[in-house]
């Protein structure tokens, strides 16, 4: 049984990162999306918030908030947070009822170059929604997750998607009713089981800070000359997929993952100013792969994000051939030979409360 009240508690959640399959670039207005994305939620790539609250005496001026990572004061993120809680403020004056202290840890290791924006704006919008439970009225449980999933995207907007485990949508798609650019959604159609049980190796090129920030990134669609044939070919991908992961078309999955990473680091080659972000080994593990994937004819893809490190997605019927491949082959490629052995998951979890 939870000890929490009103007053004060301590509230735990711990959120996965996710992997973009479609990727989300390019953002207007108060981070809504110019494409649909889709992703899957991954599993051991964790962060765990925990949300101490305690009622104050007189809840004068903004949010109060102390921020620790890891144990340790840090003020780059608490400044963060402390914008993104005083955006919210307007629509959630409890938040200013409390002395609010925030502890965030992840399992990835913190120059593993891994994006962390998304498992930890998950993991702190579904503390802040359990926080509102307890201090205001209780919702559905589908309501709770879609509005824990908008304040993740007020956050980081690949946050939204990590609420959920399995395939997530976030953001309108033509043509397949449903989806919304307010906040991620479980993929609302059939998954074959060719794609139900699947990992992603992530192999760790650098774990160097990002070259461009992902607002800055985004920012650079709002002038990009193939800015609209971009979204256009999202949508188009994001309705592929879908009938692809229903269908179990590997060939076809292969086929539009890589593309849209090959396309995203495309995009940032192309804009003004120009980013390159794929080092020399993310070029040979890549050619690696697809060596392996004709010459064995084993169905693995790749993805990226914006920088330099490859996920190696692949279906679990071939795992012990794969991970042989990432030991013998790849592992010389990555930074310190690192590499991360991820799957897809079940989502968040609430660990008191
Ligand atoms: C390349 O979600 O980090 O990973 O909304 O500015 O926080 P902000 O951006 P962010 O962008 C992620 C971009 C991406 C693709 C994706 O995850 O869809």
């Amino acid at each position: 049984m939870s000890s929490n009240t009103a007053e004060r508690g301590t509230i735990t959640w711990q959120s996965p990162s996710n992997i973009a399959l479609v990727k989300y670039w390019g953002k207007h207005g108060n981070q809504l999306p110019c494409n649909p994305s889709l992703s899957m939620t991954l599993q051991a790539s964790l962060t765990e918030t925990t949300l101490s609250y305690q009622r104050r005496k007189e809840p004068v001026g903004g949010v109060k908030l102390a921020f620790t990572f890891e144990g340790k004061r840090n003020e780059t993120f608490e400044n963060r947070i402390a914008e993104y809680l005083n955006k919210l403020l307007p629509d959630y004056p409890f938040l200013a009822a409390y002395n609010l202290n925030i502890d965030s840890s992840n399992t990835f290791p913190h120059s593993s170059g891994i994006a962390s924006s998304a498992s930890a704006f998950s993991a702190l919008a579904l503390c802040l929604m359990s926080l509102k439970e307890l201090s205001e009225s209780k919702s559905d449980e589908a309501g709770f997750y879609r509005e824990a999933s908008r304040l993740a995207r007020l956050g980081s907007g690949s946050a939204c998607r990590s609420v959920y485990g399995g395939y997530t949508v976030w953001g309108d798609v033509d043509n397949i009713p449903g989806y919304s650019d307010q906040y991620a959604q479980p993929l609302k159609s059939e998954v074959h089981k060719a794609f139900q049980s699947y990992y992603d190796a992530i192999l760790i090129v650098s774990g160097d800070k990002k070259k461009v920030g992902s607002s800055a990134g985004h920012s650079l669609m709002e002038r990009h000359p193939f800015a609209q044939s971009r979204f256009r070919q999202a949508q188009e991908h994001t309705a592929a997929l879908i009938e692809a992961l229903g269908a179990g078309d590997l060939e076809r999955y292969i086929e539009i993952v890589e593309n849209e990473a090959l396309t995203l680091h495309a995009l940032m080659m192309s804009s003004l100013p120009a980013f390159i972000l794929m080092k020399k080994e993310t070029l040979e593990i890549i050619e690696k792969i697809r060596e392996f994937r004709r010459a064995k004819n084993i169905p693995v893809a790749f993805t990226l994000d914006a920088g330099p490190n490859v996920h190696l997605l692949y279906p679990a019927a071939y795992r012990d051939e794969t991970v042989q491949f990432i030991q013998y082959e790849l592992t010389e490629l990555c930074e310190g030979r690192f590499w991360i052995d991820d799957a897809a998951g079940n989502g968040p979890k609430q660990i008191n409360g």
